[in-house]
């Protein structure tokens, strides 16, 4: 079985380069996402192909649609056999909804996560699109929404973990990226945090891209991160 928390993007833009990847990886010992990027130039065929060979995929398309549309793209998600699968909680309580009722007519149903606020946008941005209040109050509400919606948990930066933790509970699922090893490159993330912080903050998932991604040897890099993160 797997239990590993570690999530890897596989930021990728061609099937070559993903599979060479992945071929250096044991499916027990990660979980790999699959974005935009890599989806839209390789293909839900590249998803079963995964799933074929043993990993637990993250299909991170983060949908936002109407809610007829979103249901039937979170069921075909499904049909791909996807471990995890996302929705913009911003699409509201009717298509998140939606897209969880369609999931649980599948035996094997995908985990269904919310993406709140992207960490991209500033305030002054979410003013601008209508969002009002701080970007913290705006994730709290968008988390809140999506758990009384029925989702299984959300993205979130690992600087909300704690707070998400408290007003979530200890059963929604936080998944959060910018996590950074000590000593490794920052790149183009702002706020990070290291994988051993992160989990103690309340994290249940960890998704790592480049420092695993672009290690010398991936498989080394995932196991002293794995190494470094308390099992709790
Ligand atoms: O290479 P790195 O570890 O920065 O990759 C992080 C991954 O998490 C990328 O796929 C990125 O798109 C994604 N992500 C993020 N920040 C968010 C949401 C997703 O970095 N707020």
């Amino acid at each position: 079985m797997n239990n590993s928390k570690i999530i890897i993007a596989l930021d990728f833009n061609d099937m070559g380069t993903a599979l060479s990847f992945v071929l250096q990886l044991d499916p027990q010992k990660c979980r790999i996402k699959i974005g935009k990027e890599l989806f839209t130039s390789a293909g839900p065929k590249m998803v079963e192909r995964f799933v074929g060979m043993g990993f637990d995929v993250f299909l991170d398309l983060k949908f936002h649609d109407i809610p007829n549309t979103v249901a039937r793209a979170c069921s075909a998600a499904a049909e791909l056999g996807v471990w995890m699968v996302n929705v913009h909680a911003t699409g509201g309580r009717n298509m998140m909804a939606a897209a969880r009722e369609a999931i649980d007519q599948y035996e094997k149903k995908p985990l269904l996560i919310g993406v709140t606020v992207l960490t991209s946008l500033s305030a002054t941005e979410l003013h601008e699109i209508g969002i009002q209040g701080t970007p913290e109050e705006a994730v709290d509400r968008l988390a809140r929404l999506a758990q009384s919606s029925g989702l299984d948990g959300v993205v979130c930066s690992p600087l909300e973990t704690a707070i998400l933790r408290e007003s979530c509970g200890s059963d929604f699922l936080l998944v959060t990226p910018g996590v950074r090893p000590a000593g490794s490159q920052q790149n183009d993330q702002t706020r990070i945090m290291t994988p051993e912080d992160a989990i103690r903050n309340g994290s249940d998932f960890l998704v790592i891209g480049r420092p695993i991604t672009q290690a010398d040897d991936p498989a080394a890099a995932l196991e002293s991160i794995s190494q470094s993160i308390p099992s709790r």
